[in-house]
């Protein structure tokens, strides 16, 4: 009976730690914790971010996909905006004045990236495909000055 008890404890013990682990590594992902909405992941995010926008890209000329390009830009500024309210697992491990400089930079390249959205979305409801394209390399750079910055190194 007691060494049944001990090994319940020990078993108990165990799956706390691994809980605490699996929070750790969730951390450094970005995801839960720290201001972070718990369930969404960043990579997630991004990778859906990406297909949406090559998406509309390959086929914002054609018309007759208008209502498709719509809903795509639609889910597009929904991950931005989920994105927005991460924070990298680069900022998370910064402290201080530096986290928050960091935190605020990031928000700020996520509002710029929303605003062209918004706008990708004028030019779309708008039948206006060289307008979207434009909008879209303007995404881009920014994209690619917020990879500089904030994605992981190893990438
Ligand atoms: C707007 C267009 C953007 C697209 C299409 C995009 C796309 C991507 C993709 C495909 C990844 C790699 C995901 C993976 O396989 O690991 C990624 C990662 C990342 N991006 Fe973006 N990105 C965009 C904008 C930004 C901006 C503006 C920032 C920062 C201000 C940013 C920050 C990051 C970070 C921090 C990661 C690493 C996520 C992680 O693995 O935790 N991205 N992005």
């Amino acid at each position: 009976m007691r060494s049944t008890l001990k090994a319940t404890g020990l078993a108990g013990v165990m799956v706390l730690v691994a809980i605490s682990l699996a929070g750790l590594a969730a951390a450094e992902r970005g995801e839960g914790g720290d201001g972070n909405a718990k369930g969404d992941n960043l990579e997630h995010l991004m990778k859906s971010m990406e297909k949406g926008l090559n998406a509309i890209k390959k086929d914002v000329k054609d018309e007759k996909q208008q209502a498709r390009m719509l809903q795509l830009v639609a889910q597009f500024e929904k991950d931005v905006l989920t994105a927005k309210g991460i924070i990298p697992g680069r900022i998370a491990r910064k402290t201080g004045d530096e986290k928050d400089k960091a935190i605020a930079e990031y928000r700020g390249m996520m509002s710029n990236v929303l605003r062209q959205a918004l706008d990708l979305e004028d030019s779309i409801s708008e039948n206006k495909p060289d307008e979207a394209l434009k909008v879209i390399d303007q995404i881009v750079e920014i994209e690619k000055q917020g990879h500089k910055e904030f994605r992981p190194k190893e990438h």
